[in-house]
């Protein structure tokens, strides 16, 4: 299909968990601009239960998602005839949440006759680091959620190849998971982070699993266990629990360094060019994490690229960057395509990389 010219202006929206945002991008032929960028987060309102509840995270976006459109479309000085599209998360999510987004964005779009963008969540936060400069493809991706853990090989917009993923938990809900245990409040990454600034790393003796097995498969429940564990072998004073917060953190950061190590080496070995590794999503914004990432990249001989913190968490600008990326690519949806709980990123697992369903040897 024909490239559409550029500039192009797209309201982007976000209501796939827990923050509902609406965001405009301008993608220029030379640059991104981000002309608003609103987010509000239900933090408070999920903080009694522990966790996300699906139906209050539904609610609250329909409660907030129009004036926060508005709010954003005010914020960048736009009138809807001012865009050229329209892009909302199709999916992955909690399905209520993603339907009420997508209806508001389907709404828009056959109101105002605009080109509807149905948007993959995790392909927003693959292509989030472009949002805030040069990161031309191909790139190595670490994307690391709330429910996503995986090496992801960018190869241009719409080609993703998995070359290895954690075969149990996703690392940001080992965070959170860490949190609950330890009795820290919600958002778990942050207040873990916060916690391991006071806390010593070589305390508590925790496991890094699978790092003693070749591939790029992770494993974080393991490690969860023993948190527990180490949780309930002594008196849980703030000494203990912020040692237990950096022991965590600094197991993590082992192993998301290590498997790194490896999957730059493996996508070194089949593509060309100078190499650019990324890390994007949730726990993107762990400052150790990123630290340990770009000493790992600058071995390698790799440039390294993270988003700023507000756009490695969950964000409409990077809906609306893959919107208008798409729009340019003239891959439009239709107004009937529904929303989905679960989108991987790379159905196929990888096919160009010889590796099966499972994950490539590294
Ligand atoms: O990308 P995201 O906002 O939502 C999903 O798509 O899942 O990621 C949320 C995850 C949560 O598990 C949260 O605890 C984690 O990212 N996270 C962090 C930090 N900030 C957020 N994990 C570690 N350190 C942080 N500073
Ligand atoms: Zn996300």
């Amino acid at each position: 299909m024909a490239q559409l010219k550029l500039p192009l202006t797209v309201l982007g929206i976000e209501t796939s968990c827990d923050e509902t945002a609406a965001a405009i991008v301008r993608l220029c032929p030379d640059k991104v601009e981000v002309l608003s960028d609103r987010i509000a987060s239900q933090t408070e309102a999920h903080a009694l239960y522990g966790g996300v509840v699906p139906e209050i995270a539904a609610r609250a976006h329909v409660e907030r998602l129009d004036g926060l459109i508005r709010l954003a479309m005010s914020d960048a000085r736009v009138v809807w005839d001012d865009l050229e599209g329209v892009a909302a998360t199709a999916g992955p999510g909690l399905i209520g949440g993603v339907m009420v987004g997508l209806s508001t964005a389907k709404a828009i779009a056959l109101g105002r006759n605009l080109p509807l963008l149905a948007v993959n969540h995790l392909e927003g936060h693959a292509l989030s680091p472009r949002l805030s400069g040069d990161v031309p493809f191909p790139y190595l991706l670490l994307l690391v959620s709330g429910g996503h853990c995986q090496f992801i090989a960018v190869e241009a917009l719409g080609r993703y190849h998995r070359l290895g993923s954690t075969i149990d938990d996703a690392v940001g809900e080992a965070f959170d998971k860490t949190a609950k245990l330890l009795g820290l409040a919600a958002p778990g990454g942050p207040n873990v982070e916060r916690a391991a600034k006071e806390g010593d790393p070589h305390v508590v003796d925790l496991p890094r699993p699978l790092l003693d097995r070749p591939g790029l498969d992770m494993s974080f429940s393991g490690l969860k266990t023993a948190v527990r564990r180490a949780a309930g072998e002594r008196m849980l004073t703030d000494r203990r629990r912020a040692d237990i917060c950096a022991s965590f953190q600094s197991a993590v950061a082992d192993i998301l360094a290590a498997k790194s190590a490896r999957a730059m080496a493996l996508f070194a070995s089949r593509q060309k060019g100078s190499p650019r590794f990324v890390v994007a999503g949730g726990v993107a914004a762990n400052g150790m994490l990123r630290m340990r990432l770009e000493a790992e990249s600058r071995r390698a001989g790799f440039a390294f690229s993270a988003p700023p913190l507000r756009w490695c968490t969950d964000n409409a600008a990077m809906i609306a960057l893959a919107g208008a990326e798409h729009l340019r690519a003239g891959n439009f949806a239709p107004l009937d395509v529904a929303a989905r709980a679960r989108w991987p990123l790379d159905p196929e697992a990888e096919p160009a990389y010889g590796g099966g369903k499972k994950g490539a040897k590294a």
